[in-house]
């Protein structure tokens, strides 16, 4: 059976310039968001990673018809012949949750397998039907999630947590119901704000009256337009910080200068030099890292989630303790165990890890257990002395395109192999 790992020569601090790929977490829902109407949407920038895949995937299987060429994704509605999602498709992705916000909107009824998705946490959708409820739609059966509303009607939704699926969800349920709506207490990270942007250029109505609340007026359809989608700051800041914990220095392209805020301010904390200029930062690091004393992952604009594991390597060899409390998903800390079987010295107790500095990580078989946790093996790959093999690479091809070519071009030693049975190519 074909085997596929990453092995990564440690040791080399990167240099470079980096063109940041298309946004996962804007594209999934504005693939989603296409099944609101019939006609043909040109998504470009659309990152080749393999959620999208999933994603399209399912969209072929509910009778859409779906063609790629470059980096654009032509998708047309028009045909789409059943709202029952597969189950072995519904498995492979959490966002596949999405489709019951659009297939509700427009056809009333939706039948959901159970999400799959990276294990890193229980990932419960109760916000997602609490909302959908308050627009009118009712949930049948155990097993598959069976939704159904004779029509959509606008209503004032208030999420208890700012979940970015639910509010996703809300936005694509409300966009084509009756009435007015205002999801408050709404997540604010800038991909829904992007997902509003190409429902507006469609037709819909949508805006923010608040930070925290955004107001749907409810139209009666939508057309098909093209988007660009925005450059991923969750693998922009994946690079920095790999830049950074190797002492390197790298300009990444295409992420805003609010879009990760939150990040430079904890580059400029661990003592690296950091430059925002329009849409460009740059990351430079001169002698070993600082720890940070305290610092929690938060819902946006905080410090995002999705890169507390690349931080918890990058501080595994920066000076002092450092301390990280994760408030969003319970299990995004199993990543620790495999930095430890590097060198690192790591404690947890519940949601907060405690991360000793030491002086180097040594280079060991480990295996990434999700997309983030498998990016910051990475980090600590390139950081370690000698060789990392990371098994369950498959995980990080979820979102990032390939990240042995981005990282390769700024003077990683890295590349995918493959065993068969004991061959290697
Ligand atoms: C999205 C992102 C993911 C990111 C996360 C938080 C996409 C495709 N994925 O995931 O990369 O890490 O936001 O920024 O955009 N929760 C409930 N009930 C619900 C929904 C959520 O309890 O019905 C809880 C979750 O278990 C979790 C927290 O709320 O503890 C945040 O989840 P949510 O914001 O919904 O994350 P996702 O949309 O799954």
């Amino acid at each position: 059976m074909a085997l596929k790992y990453l092995e990564i020569s440690g040791g080399r601090p990167l240099f470079g310039e980096i063109q940041i790929q298309g946004s996962k977490n804007a594209a999934l829902p504005i693939l989603a968001s296409c099944i609101l109407s019939e006609g043909t949407c040109r998504i470009g920038n659309c990152p080749a990673i393999q959620d999208v895949e999933d994603t399209l995937e399912i969209m072929r299987g509910l009778g859409c018809s779906v063609s790629r060429r470059g980096d654009a994704v032509w998708v047309d509605a028009s045909g789409i012949r059943t709202w029952e999602i597969r189950a072995e498709q519904a498995a492979r992705i959490r966002s596949s949750v999405l489709f019951l916000g659009a297939l509700l909107g427009r056809f009333g009824e939706a039948v959901l397998p159970r999400p799959g998705g990276c294990a890193i946490g229980g990932r419960p959708i109760d916000l997602h039907q609490k909302a959908l409820e308050q627009l009118g739609a009712s949930f049948h059966g155990f097993g598959p999630i069976r939704a159904e509303a004779k029509k959509l009607k606008g209503s004032r939704i208030r999420l208890p947590f700012p979940s970015v699926g639910a509010t996703e969800n809300c936005v694509l349920a409300c966009a084509l119901a009756k009435g007015e709506s205002w999801i408050e207490n709404s997540a604010r990270e800038p991909e829904i704000d992007e997902l509003c942007a190409f429902l507006n250029r469609r037709g819909a109505r949508i805006w923010r009256t608040d930070p925290g609340t955004l107001y749907i007026q409810g139209v009666s359809r939508l057309e098909p337009a093209d988007w660009e989608i925005s450059p991923d700051r969750i693998v922009a800041g994946t690079y920095l910080m790999a830049a950074a914990c190797t002492g390197g220095s790298i300009c990444v392209r295409g992420c805003s200068g609010e879009a990760l805020a939150a990040v430079g301010k904890v580059f400029r904390q661990m003592g690296a030099e950091v430059w925002n200029q329009g849409n460009q930062w740059a990351v430079a690091v001169k002698g070993r890292l600082q720890g940070i004393p305290y610092l929690e992952t938060r819902p946006y604009p905080g410090f995002p989630t999705d890169l507390q594991s690349p931080l918890m390597a990058a501080l595994c060899v920066a000076s002092g303790r450092s301390r990280i409390r994760e408030t969003i998903f319970e299990n995004r800390f199993s990543t620790a165990w495999e930095l430890k079987k590097m060198g690192a010295e790591i404690w947890i107790q519940g949601n907060l890890a405690c991360i000793e500095g030491v002086s180097r990580l040594k280079g060991d078989m480990v295996r990434a257990t999700d997309l983030r946790g498998g990016a910051a093996l990475v980090l600590a790959g390139l950081q370690a002395e000698g060789t990392t093999r990371i098994y369950g690479c498959e995980y990080i091809e979820r979102g990032y395109e390939d990240i042995c070519r981005d990282l390769g071009g700024a003077g990683a030693r890295m590349r995918t192999k493959v065993t068969f049975g004991g061959d290697e190519k």
